[in-house]
């Protein structure tokens, strides 16, 4: 059923409370903690702007890290309302509490068409609890609550799922972010019929992260390609040797299940042929990879470990991506962060650019893929960024994500 969003309502002079995902990666300089990777804020500029050109009264709730319940002050979104004042291009004030006195004096405050942003919701264990008083108290006087933390969509927590419970229980409306919207059209709608070849390129650590949206995607794609350490899992069940890499031996039986579905459903399945490999070793007690080499062969040897697909493999995959209609992206080639086993993954990232120039549409599904893009910087040249982790995994695994459940149905 289609949820309402904030293109159908009028938000003109209302009261509304959004919850974002904030969640942004930031690292300690100088005793100030600094935003890493702005891209979610930057994300969610289009829903700030449609609220506040009609003059909405705008309240947004976050989350940042994992606090569980207690003040953390290297986790406080401070440093988020300094960001959105510089991107907005104006001011932002900040409450250093997220219900309360202080929380309902700032809402309170507010201007036609400005916008307030509260301290990390997490700070409360109620927050996760999705504790029905703690909703109340965070939906505060607000006459709407816009979703726009798809990324969060996954959790039942007071903040996406009970903010929305109260507004419906009151006759207010909940609805879809644009962010949300995009997310849920990107990653639902245009993978449900997409123009073919549909090619699917998975990768990261685990098959068992990934096997549910495997097994879904068998349904609706013409080419997997798989890459990353969950590639070795698909070779012990092709009866290739690992040497020391990354596998789940227990889950050699879903690997094989993938692969023979694949067989029966004319699904291309490739995974690599060959291999960058490299020793593990440990130095004064410090884990290391050394003597990092191609391995042009389906086995891998006994005393090295599989880190990046090979220059046979990546020419491989991207002949395949390069043909495609639809491409969908999620997970790395290798351990991209180190620059010796990061050519698998950048390749792929480059042959998805092209393939978007020459008219694919590439949905890239979150997480890990979305920052080699960004380091290459070539996040601009996908139809597609996510801003989703475990919300996306859980979205193209079929699931339904409660926060979306929760909001306002369209009505017939
Ligand atoms: C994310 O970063 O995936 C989201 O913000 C959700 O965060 P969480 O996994 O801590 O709930």
């Amino acid at each position: 059923m289609a949820k309402l969003t904030i293109k159908d309502i009028d938000l003109r002079g209302k009261r509304v409370l959004a919850r974002v995902d904030y969640n942004v990666p930031m690292t300690k300089q100088d005793d100030t903690m600094v935003i890493n990777d702005d891209t979610r804020i930057r994300a969610t500029l289009p829903t700030l702007q449609a609220m506040t050109e009609k003059g909405a009264r705008v309240v947004l709730a976050a989350h940042l890290g994992r606090p569980k319940g207690k003040r953390v002050s290297s986790m406080s979104l401070r440093p988020v309302a300094d960001s959105l004042s510089k991107l907005t291009g104006k001011p932002v004030s900040f409450c250093d509490q997220c219900v309360g006195r202080t929380a309902v004096d700032a809402a309170n405050n507010l201007e036609d068409g400005s916008l307030l942003l509260l301290e990390n919701v997490r700070y409360h264990a109620e927050e996760e609890a999705n504790d029905p008083t703690f909703a109340t108290q965070l939906a505060g006087d607000a006459e709407v609550f816009v979703n726009d933390a798809f990324g969060a969509a996954h959790r039942a927590h007071a903040s996406t799922v009970g903010v929305a419970n109260v507004l419906n229980s009151r006759g207010g409306q909940s609805v879809a972010g644009i962010l949300m919207e995009r997310e849920l059209q990107f990653l639902g709608d245009e993978l449900e019929s997409p123009a073919r070849p549909f090619v699917v390129i998975l990768g990261g650590a685990k098959v068992s992260d990934k096997i549910k949206v495997i097994d879904r995607l068998l349904e609706k794609a013409d080419t997997i390609v798989i890459g990353g350490a969950m590639a070795y899992t698909f070779k012990l069940a092709k009866g290739l040797t690992v040497g020391k890499s990354l596998v789940e031996r227990d889950k050699v039986d879903i690997a094989q299940a993938a692969l023979d579905k694949a067989a029966k459903r004319g699904v291309q399945f490739l995974i690599p042929t060959d291999n960058v490999v490299a020793v593990p070793t440990e130095v004064d007690g410090k884990f290391m990879f050394r003597d990092h080499r191609v391995n042009d062969s389906e086995n891998i040897p006994d005393e090295v470990e599989g880190v990046d697909i090979g220059p046979k493999s990546a020419a491989t995959f991207s002949e395949a991506i390069a043909g495609a209609g639809t491409i969908l992206w999620n997970g790395p080639m290798g351990i991209f962060e180190d620059d010796r086993f990061a050519d698998g993954t950048f390749a792929v990232a480059r042959t998805v650019c092209e393939a978007t120039a020459n008219g694919a549409k590439s949905i890239i599904g979150g997480g890990d893929s979305v920052k080699a893009l960004n380091k290459v910087n070539l996040g601009d040249q996908v139809t597609f960024m996510s801003t989703g982790g475990g919300a996306s995994l859980e979205f193209l695994e079929g699931k339904d994500l409660p926060g979306v459940a929760a909001l306002t149905e369209k009505p017939n």
